[in-house]
């Protein structure tokens, strides 16, 4: 087994580590190397790896090896349904396989005019000359908005997607709550809360079933990802999902999409404030007359950079889990069945042996000549292997249209220049990063 953090100081660190427990695990991996066991929050038995070779292991060559947490399967899958992200094995393979082509170029490329028109409507009604604004409330209003256009078109008008965005956001709070104070379940039972979140879903669950049911009976044609999963046919049967599956997906793909998009963005804007030199740099590649194909938006070379040194410094995943289904080995250290891993992401991507001067922000790290000299898991915001995020192509696409946006047409200067980190499920900036708002012409 890895070494072995001693007990007394992980519940020595559980304690003060509520909030954020970045700094503790930093100075584990300091005193204990890449890969060390200890008791997560002081009581259960785990190994945190930010070992590229291990992590390897784990999720590309042995992923065979090795499940999802009950925390994503079981706790998440009771509000989200069965799908994509919340299953395993043969059911998983069989969903991945099917849904994997929706999110293929050729499709995506379809999405650029849907995603574009959203992030014009959303900034032209929202940022206006010398207001105020707050970036990761902002960030997570229009990802959401974007997701939902994607998936359904105008099937859902402006209100009821805040809606529905206000529900999926409470029952994720609720799911962190579960997972961060499981010794509260019995609490959460007897005062009421379970109940009302399980209500909350089901009203979700209602809205999204209505915009499907009302797609199947008017056979209409769109271009958005609901036509797509309502046309795909399993291999093996010839035969579509059935409307429950559309729904378990389609909550999926809100629920996955929608945070973790929103606090990339929101970190990228907060870099970008402290390094205005690169929103000159993304104003000279953004074409003049928007974005009209995936093509032109991938060719957008310094804003890619930008993003993917932003979300190597704030990866907005900064952690996943796996445990073992047998005994097994990689490098030095061998473990046995059912061993809980965290991978540690943020703890990779800043580690100064990959990442020389982890905390300067350089997107010349990025630059595509320099890409092959990496080490191999050295950089996985997005995860890797087989689970690999569907949705990667489509986010960076967003992101890069949504970045090339603000930069040519707004100023903005941040209010609070040193915003901490607050880890959830994703890594949150601590604050809401208050900024104010200035037309560039
Ligand atoms: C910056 C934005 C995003 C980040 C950083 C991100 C990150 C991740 C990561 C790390 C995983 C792997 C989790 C694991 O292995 O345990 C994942 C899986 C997933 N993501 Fe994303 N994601 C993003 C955007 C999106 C978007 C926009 C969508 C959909 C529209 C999406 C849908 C999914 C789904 C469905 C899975 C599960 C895939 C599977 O297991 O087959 N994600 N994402």
């Amino acid at each position: 087994m890895p070494p072995k953090v001693p007990r007394r100081t992980s519940l020595r660190h559980a304690a003060k580590a509520v909030h954020n427990p970045i700094p503790f695990l930093t100075e584990n991996i300091k005193n204990f190397g890449k890969a060390y066991s200890f008791h997560i929050g002081g009581v259960r038995k785990g190994i945190l790896t930010t070992d590229p070779e291990m992590i390897q292991h784990i999720l590309q060559k042995n992923n065979r090896n090795y499940r999802k947490s009950r925390m994503q399967t079981e706790i998440l899958g009771h509000y989200v349904g069965k799908g994509l992200l919340t299953s395993e094995g043969a059911f998983w393979l069989r969903q991945r396989r099917l849904i994997q082509p929706a999110f293929h170029r050729s499709k995506l490329n379809g999405l650029v005019g849907i995603v574009q028109e959203e992030i014009e409507k959303f900034f032209s009604a929202n940022w206006k000359n010398g207001g105020r604004r707050e970036l990761y409330t902002d960030m997570h209003h229009l990802a959401f908005r974007v997701v939902a256009r994607s998936l359904f078109s105008t099937a859902l008008d402006d209100a009821e997607i805040l809606d529905l965005s206000k529900q999926i956001s409470a029952i994720q709070s609720f799911v962190v709550k579960r997972i961060r104070q499981p010794y509260l379940h019995y609490w959460l039972h007897l005062n009421g809360q379970m109940r009302h979140h399980d209500r909350v879903s089901a009203s979700v669950r209602q809205t999204i079933l209505d915009v499907i049911r009302k797609r199947k009976d008017s056979g209409a044609e769109s271009n958005d990802l609901l036509s797509l999963l309502l046309s795909v046919r399993y291999e093996d049967t010839g035969e579509p999902m059935s409307e429950e599956q559309i729904l378990d997906e389609s909550l999926i793909l809100f629920t996955a999409g929608h945070e973790t998009t929103a606090v990339a963005l929101s970190w990228t804007f907060y870099l970008l404030a402290k390094h205005p030199q690169y929103l000159e740099m993304i104003r000279e590649e953004t074409p003049s007359g928007g974005f009209t194909s995936l093509e032109e938006v991938m060719r957008m070379q310094m804003t890619t950079q930008v993003i993917e040194e932003s979300m190597r410094i704030y990866p907005p995943a900064w952690l996943i889990d796996r445990l073992s289904n047998s005994d097994d080995a990689v490098g030095n250290f061998s473990y046995p069945k059912d061993t809980f891993f965290i991978i540690w992401i943020y703890g990779l991507h800043n580690d100064p042996d990959l990442w020389p001067h982890p905390e300067v922000f350089d997107p010349g790290r990025f630059d595509p000549a320099l890409k092959k000299a990496r080490k191999p898991f050295s950089y996985i915001p997005f995860g890797a292997g087989p689970r690999l995020c569907i949705g990667h192509q489509f986010a960076m696409m967003e992101m890069i249209q949504a970045v090339a946006h603000v930069a040519t047409n707004y100023n903005y200067e941040l209010i609070d220049h040193d915003v901490g980190l607050r880890p959830l499920v994703t890594l949150r900036p601590k604050s809401t990063v208050p900024i104010t708002v200035s037309d560039l012409r």
